[in-house]
């Protein structure tokens, strides 16, 4: 009796997040790099206005990073020492990070079982009089719930490093906060390579984040300075790969859209792992598909399927670890306790997810994690 022959492993490995890059940003690249504008010129401002107008929003301050974003944006709210601000401890660290650069108080609390995004009902209980902002993120893709954050009176700082395509009950996000914050990191949906965006219809929130990122000549010959700002401006050379990429933005939508298709069928039957929510009321930038593996259901752990995984030339990632949980934060913060994001931290896995993937890798990961699941469940 012959064993059950088992799909083919593949022969190399499955990267998780390729970025989905081509000869149309090369040649961007080339073309600005001729120009001889290096850095914040009229490719930045061609990019500012353009994603202003994709998100529907007054204002793009375009920024070095993601991070920058954040941090710019709490300052220009005004946000320093003795603040607190709201957050989600399911996000990447930079979220927390720079309420702690801006000298205030992360307060984190417990997110929603079902699309990890910050709960609004327990950010209603941890607003005090000190806080000064509310940082939810959009994880995955999928918006936060942003109208009873909105309600509580707070300016919001919404984090949308993943959500470049999302809409918030028909309202773009973008459009919606305070400041909106987009990164432009290699993996994003919208990508430079390095690099981030705010959006806002404030003028004073705009002008107060262009005071930091780069020291502004006033008019005239002299130069003067109005606040000891960063150095955060983005170069032209990548905002010109980032013009390309939100050309594309649609195209690589109907890629994700047919690789989240293949993961959603295949994943109906699989016991114990579980994509995160995605509520039909929003449209979801499907910038990563996180599953939770439900290590009894399963049959092992997030860990141990992620490593049968890389076993199986399949490379995946971990959106996110709980940043109350990490050594900084968990020294300072030890009475911390949020039950629902440290299980989830312990279950996420993201799958493969990206436009550079043909349509075959996400059906080998599909046919790896099967294999995968055969063998411990
Ligand atoms: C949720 C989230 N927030 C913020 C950031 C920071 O963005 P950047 O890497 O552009 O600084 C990232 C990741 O890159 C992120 O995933």
């Amino acid at each position: 009796m012959s064993t059950p022959k088992l799909s083919p492993r593949r022969e190399t490995f499955l990267s998780f997040q390729p970025p989905a890059v081509g000869e149309e940003e090369i040649e961007a690249v080339a073309e600005t790099i001729r120009s001889g504008w290096l850095t914040t010129g009229p490719r930045t401002a061609e990019l500012e206005e353009r994603f202003a107008e994709y998100v529907g929003a007054g204002h793009a301050v375009a920024l070095s990073s993601g991070t920058a974003a954040l941090h710019l944006s709490l300052l220009a709210l005004g946000v320093g020492p003795g603040d607190e601000v709201v957050t989600t401890p399911i996000t990447w660290p930079a979220t927390a990070n720079v309420i702690v650069h801006a000298g205030a108080t992360p307060v984190f609390v417990d997110v929603r079982d079902d699309d990890l995004n910050i709960d609004p009902e327990r950010a209603r209980e941890a607003v005090t009089e000190r806080t000064k902002a509310i940082m939810p993120v959009d994880l995955a893709g999928q918006p936060a719930d942003l109208d009873p954050l909105l309600e509580l009176g707070v300016p919001v700082i919404e984090d949308a490093a993943h959500a470049a395509e999302s809409v918030y009950r028909g309202r773009k996000v973008g459009s919606i906060a305070a400041a909106t914050c987009f990164s432009l990191y290699a993996t994003k949906n919208v990508s430079a390579g390095e690099g981030g965006i705010v959006t806002t219809d404030s003028d004073d929130v705009a002008d107060a984040i262009r005071d930091r990122r780069l020291m502004r000549r006033g008019h005239g010959s002299l130069y003067d300075l109005g606040v000891p700002g960063y150095k955060a401006n983005l170069s032209d050379v990548l905002a010109s790969i980032a013009l390309v990429q939100l050309a594309k933005v649609d195209r690589h939508r109907e890629i994700r859209e047919r690789h989240v298709a293949l993961y959603d069928a295949a994943l109906a039957d699989l016991d114990g792992i579980t994509p995160l929510a995605r509520d039909p009321r929003d449209l979801h930038a499907l910038h990563l598909y996180v599953v939770r593996v439900d290590a009894e259901r399963a049959g092992a752990t997030r860990d141990e399927y992620q490593r049968a995984l890389a076993d199986e030339n399949i490379g995946t990632s971990i959106h996110f670890l709980p940043v109350h949980r990490l050594s900084w934060y968990r020294e300072r913060y030890p009475d911390v306790s949020l039950p629902v994001a440290e299980r989830a931290g312990d279950e996420v896995l993201s799958l493969p997810l990206s436009p550079a993937h043909a349509d075959a890798d996400v059906e080998d990961a599909i046919a790896a994690l099967r294999r995968v699941h055969e063998r411990f469940a």
